[in-house]
C-alpha cells in the first residue's frame, strides 16, 4: 500500500493511504509557510502533539466540518470538545488510540503545552507528546516539539519507517541534536519540520539532509511546503 506524507509547512502534515487522509498538527490559517487551505482537507482523524496554537491550528473548524476524530492528550481533547468538537478522544503517554485505518500511540516529548483562546486568555491543557502512528502498513514517529532525550532509543524499538523531527532550534531541538535523535531512533528515513516558518526558525534543510546521510544510515527527505513524499 502506498503511504503519502505531505508537508504543509511548520509541523502540519497530511498522511494518505487507501483513500483515507489523516492530519497531524493542522496549522493552515495564519501559517506563513502553508500554501494549502484548511477547507480542502477531508481527514478521518486529526492527531495533535500538544496545545500550542501553531499545532492545534485549524483543528476545531476542520473537525466540525468533517466529523474527523480528534486524538490528543486528555486535557487538550477535553478543551477541543468544549470548543464544539463532538468526536474528541483523549489519551496519555503510553496509550494507543485507534482511528479508522490505523492507530496512534502517545510517547513522551519535552516541551510545554498552552493554548491561547479566541478571547486572548491562555489556558494550559495537558502535556506535550510525540506520536507513533501506524497507518497503511507503515510506522511513522512524529516527535512534535521536543528536545533530544535518551528514551528516543525506546521509541526506536517501535520499528520506525520514518521519523519526523523538528530542526528549527529555539523552541525545539536544532539540526545537530536532531541528528543525535536519528541515531537513537534508528528510523529508516527522516523528514525535518518546524523550521523556516519564520526568520527565527531559519535552517538549511538540504545541509541537514547531507549531514544526516553522512553521519547515520537514515535516508533524508526534505520536502518543500506543499510537497509530498512516499513513505517507504
Ligand atoms: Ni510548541
Ligand atoms: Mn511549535
Amino acid at each position: 500500500m502506498t503511504v503519502t506524507l505531505t508537508w504543509h509547512g511548520h509541523s502540519a502534515f497530511a498522511l494518505e493511504a487507501d483513500g483515507k487522509q489523516i492530519l497531524i498538527d493542522p496549522w493552515f490559517s495564519g501559517n506563513p509557510a502553508c500554501q494549502a487551505s484548511a477547507d480542502d482537507q477531508n481527514p478521518i482523524a486529526i492527531l495533535l502533539t500538544h496545545a500550542h496554537n501553531d499545532h492545534v491550528g485549524d483543528t476545531v473548524s476542520i473537525a466540525k466540518r468533517t466529523g474527523a476524530k480528534v486524538i490528543a492528550t486528555a486535557e487538550l481533547a477535553g478543551l477541543i470538545g468544549k470548543l464544539g468538537v463532538e468526536n474528541a478522544h483523549g489519551g496519555n503517554h503510553g496509550g494507543t488510540v485507534a482511528f479508522d485505518g490505523g492507530t496512534s500511540k502517545f510517547v513522551p516529548a519535552w516541551h510545554t503545552s498552552s493554548y491561547t483562546m479566541p478571547d486572548g486568555s491562555v489556558v494550559a491543557p495537558g502535556v506535550p507528546a510525540g506520536l507513533v502512528v501506524r497507518f497503511g502498513g507503515k510506522t511513522i514517529y512524529f516527535a512534535g516539539d521536543t528536545c533530544l532525550f535518551g528514551d528516543m532509543a525506546l521509541i526506536g524499538e517501535e520499528g520506525l519507517d520514518l521519523a519526523v523531527l523538528p530542526i528549527g532550534d529555539n523552541y525545539t531541538m536544532g539540526p545537530a541534536d536532531a541528528i543525535k535523535a536519528a541515531k537513537l531512533l534508528k528510523a529508516k528515513a527522516v523528514v525535518p519540520c518546524h523550521y523556516n516558518t519564520f526568520p527565527l526558525l531559519k535552517q538549511d534543510g538540504a545541509q541537514f539532509a547531507r549531514d544526516i546521510e553522512a553521519q547515520t544510515s537514515c535516508k533524508a527527505f526534505v520536502p518543500q511546503p506543499g510537497e509530498s513524499i512516499e513513505v517507504q
